[in-house]
């Protein structure tokens, strides 16, 4: 595996930092996971974006010029022989603050650290997306957005890490996190939806969960095809009243739930507005993928 490290690529056992790196001591950084469809990237310039922003949140500037993004990410897909007609690429981009001495002071560390990661995207079991996955409903919370803004995708993922022990303890396919008001929010690496009285809901961007890049395109896409959609703060129960439910993000997609900790949502069974979506989702693809380079 080749990886990009601050200024070049280098081998797997090359690639290391320093213990004094802030973002192994405090969590001090941010990152990006992104995918391709062969060799193109899905909405590339907004997980850029999005990138920009979290560093920005946290006062940290990102030492590659913005137009130097699209050619490392595809050397880094070239090198390690992914991102082509044989396999779609996982790429993760992750910057923290840098080594410097102990102490919370961004100050002290100088130089940011940048690491592009790829590999071949590992795809989910056909099963889950054919019969559902289940979550767990976790007794650990999402962080208060005013303590820890969820659009910081942060390299301290611990609250999210908490949750995703409470679903491995019970068997499940993840957790779902309510916020400190016991609204619904999202799960640990992904958007929630769930579908009841005809509309398709969401959460809001208030009740403390990030805005998925993925969310926003299945929300356009389920209004193209005429689905009322509704952003809103939604209690535990409206969801295990539910017809259908799935969640979203870059690399799942858009994955059917079926079971929730003991409840099945609906029949228990992936349903037709689901179904939908995921075929209305893959038709429009194209448009939300970068030119061929
Ligand atoms: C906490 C959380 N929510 C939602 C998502 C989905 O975001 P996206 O659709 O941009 O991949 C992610 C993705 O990593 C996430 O970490």
């Amino acid at each position: 595996m080749w990886v990009f490290l601050n200024d070049r690529f280098v081998g797997r056992e090359e690639a290391v930092v320093s213990v004094f790196d802030h973002g192994f001591l405090y969590g001090d950084g941010v990152y990006e996971t992104i995918r391709s469809y062969g060799p193109r990237i899905f909405m590339r310039d907004q997980h850029l974006a999005r990138l920009e922003r979290s560093a920005e949140a946290i006062g940290l500037e990102i030492p590659i010029a913005p137009a130097q993004w699209p050619d490392l990410l595809h050397e880094a897909m070239r090198l390690n022989e992914v991102g082509n007609d044989s396999a779609d690429a996982y790429l993760r981009i992750t910057i923290s603050r840098g080594a410097g001495e102990i102490g919370l002071d961004p100050s002290l560390c100088p130089h940011p650290t940048v690491v592009i990661m790829t590999k071949a995207l590992g795809n989910y079991p056909a099963a889950f997306s054919r019969d559902g996955v289940s979550l767990t409903v976790a007794k650990t919370r999402r962080n208060l957005p005013e303590a820890l803004s969820p659009q910081i995708k942060a390299t301290n993922f611990l609250n999210n890490i908490l949750a995703k022990r409470e679903s491995i303890a019970a068997g499940t396919f993840d957790s779902l996190l309510l916020n400190w008001r016991e609204e619904l929010t999202e799960c640990t690496i992904s958007n929630l939806f769930f579908y009841a009285g005809g509309t398709l809901r969401t959460p809001a961007l208030e009740c403390g969960i990030l805005d998925g890049i993925t969310r926003t395109i299945v929300m356009t896409v389920a209004q193209e095809e005429g689905i009322v959609v509704e952003e809103g703060h939604y209690q535990l129960r409206a969801l295990q009243e539910s017809d259908e439910c799935f969640l979203t993000n870059t690399t799942m997609e858009i994955m059917p739930v079926t079971r929730i900790d003991t409840l099945p949502v609906g029949n228990g069974r992936p349903g037709p507005l689901t179904r939908r979506l995921q075929a209305a989702f893959a038709a429009s693809r194209p448009r939300f993928l970068e030119e061929v380079p």
